[in-house]
């Protein structure tokens, strides 16, 4: 699953770095991520976009490292947001207001108000999922004398057929507005005085590797295009979303190129070619650029399961206990017989395990690498056990840098240490 990790003196390197360098000079558990695969990665997409106007929305949410955002802002990335914390992010990264798209269920007026402002002339794009929302960035484009750009995110009630915590398209998911109801909501839009439709978009979930739903979803919405150019409300862009899936295991999901060809060229053919062409993609640009590393602390034999305990845990990588994740693991450095492990952290929950049943020659003390652990990873990651987060390291050139220093006792206490001393 990661193309830039290769059996070097020192065991694992990544681009040529030892993990084992990594370890010693950061301590574990610690986010290693390659800023060559996440270029590639987001080149792949800019490529496959060539020659036409577009916009590669990054969604952020898949991890919103500082560091990453201004990597990717450097290459020209727009930026997919879904909160005022995101969008003073992709600011303080350096990343143009102008290409950010805000999606989002439950936008607050403090939010939108942010957004419309940002830089002076504000976002991109709304990316509006309801009537009240629409509503809503109205009143407070009108407020502040400003006019708001929107495009609705229309559910095209498309099965992506990817675990159901993850499908977002299907009529009965909280997301977007109704494809029935979505002419409406454009006329409304179309006839405010603080709104300018710009665009329309869809996202209908994630880790997505059958791009049969993406071609459906497609069709669908440019349906809606056409039926809405007929009534004269005309849209600059169109937004297909994120979701392209990656390899964790076998998976063989199509790069942006293969699954891009049809799709542009279904497009194309409806005449639609010279209205930007949008994406949100985030597991498909960052997944695979990353990985957890870790180090055995305890080998457990219990009845009949031999326990690999690391001092990674859930709180540091949330999908195997959320939605029951599998995530390649390997060894730095394997040594001895191999044995058949549960890979399992040290917080207080059964449900707190990265692998089971592997296949793994470790001893205590040993580095494993969780792979693909790029993408909504650290992203997720929380303090549950009064664990302080995880460092992040990028590999560049051959050069480690520190991203983000492992969280420490003191910055975990302190506010609470303030809340006491004020009493
Ligand atoms: N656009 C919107 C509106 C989204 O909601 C999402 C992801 C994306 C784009 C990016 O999708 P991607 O390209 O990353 O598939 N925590 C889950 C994934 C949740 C995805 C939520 N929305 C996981 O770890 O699998």
């Amino acid at each position: 699953p990661n193309p830039h990790l290769a059996d070097g003196p020192a065991g694992l390197a990544l681009d040529g770095v030892a993990l084992a360098d990594i370890a010693r000079q950061f301590g574990t558990p610690t986010y290693v991520y390659s800023a060559r695969a996440l270029r590639e990665n987001f080149a792949s997409y800019q490529q496959a976009l060539a020659g036409r106007k577009h916009r590669v929305c990054y969604a952020m949410k898949a991890n919103s490292n500082l560091s990453i955002l201004k990597l990717l802002a450097g290459m020209g990335a727009g930026f997919d947001i879904v909160s005022a914390g995101e969008l003073a992010r992709v600011l303080a990264a350096g990343g143009d207001p102008a290409g950010i798209v805000f999606s989002g269920v439950g936008k607050q007026v403090a939010e939108i108000e942010a957004a419309l402002n940002a830089g002076g002339s504000g976002i991109g794009c709304f990316n509006v999922e309801s009537a009240t929302e629409l509503a809503r960035i109205e009143q407070v484009a009108a407020r502040l004398g400003k006019r708001a750009p929107v495009s609705f995110r229309v559910n095209p009630d498309v099965d992506p057929k990817t675990h159901p915590y993850i499908s977002t398209g299907l009529k009965d998911n909280k997301f977007g507005v109704a494809f029935g109801t979505a002419i409406d909501l454009y006329r409304r839009a179309a006839a405010s005085a603080h709104l300018k439709v710009v665009g329309i978009d869809c996202h209908i979930g994630s880790q997505i590797i059958d791009p049969a739903p993406f071609m459906e979803a497609l069709d669908k919405m440019l349906d809606l295009v056409e039926q809405l150019e007929r009534e004269g409300i005309v849209i600059e862009h169109f937004d297909l979303g994120g979701g392209l899936g990656i390899t964790y295991r076998d998976e063989a999901p199509p790069t942006p190129a293969q699954y891009l060809a049809p799709i542009l060229a279904r497009f194309d053919a409806r005449g639609h070619g010279s209205k930007t062409f949008m994406l949100e993609p985030g597991r498909s640009i960052v997944g695979n650029a990353g990985l957890l590393l870790s180090t055995v602390q305890v080998i457990k034999q219990a009845a009949s399961k031999r326990f690999c305990i690391v001092d990674a845990a859930m709180n540091d990588y949330m999908r195997p206990a959320m939605y029951g994740a599998y995530s390649e693991i390997v060894e730095v450095a394997p040594q001895g017989d191999a044995a058949v492990h549960d890979v399992v952290g040290p917080v207080c929950e059964s449900g707190d395990w990265l692998g089971r049943d592997r296949l793994l020659a470790v001893a205590e003390g040993d580095l494993l690498a969780l792979l693909s652990a790029g993408a909504y990873g650290m992203s997720m990651a929380s303090n549950y056990n009064t664990r302080g987060r995880a460092a992040e390291v990028l590999v560049d050139a051959g050069q480690v840098r520190l991203i983000r220093r492992r969280e420490t006792i003191d910055m975990q206490l302190a506010d609470e240490l303030a809340a006491l001393q004020a009493r």
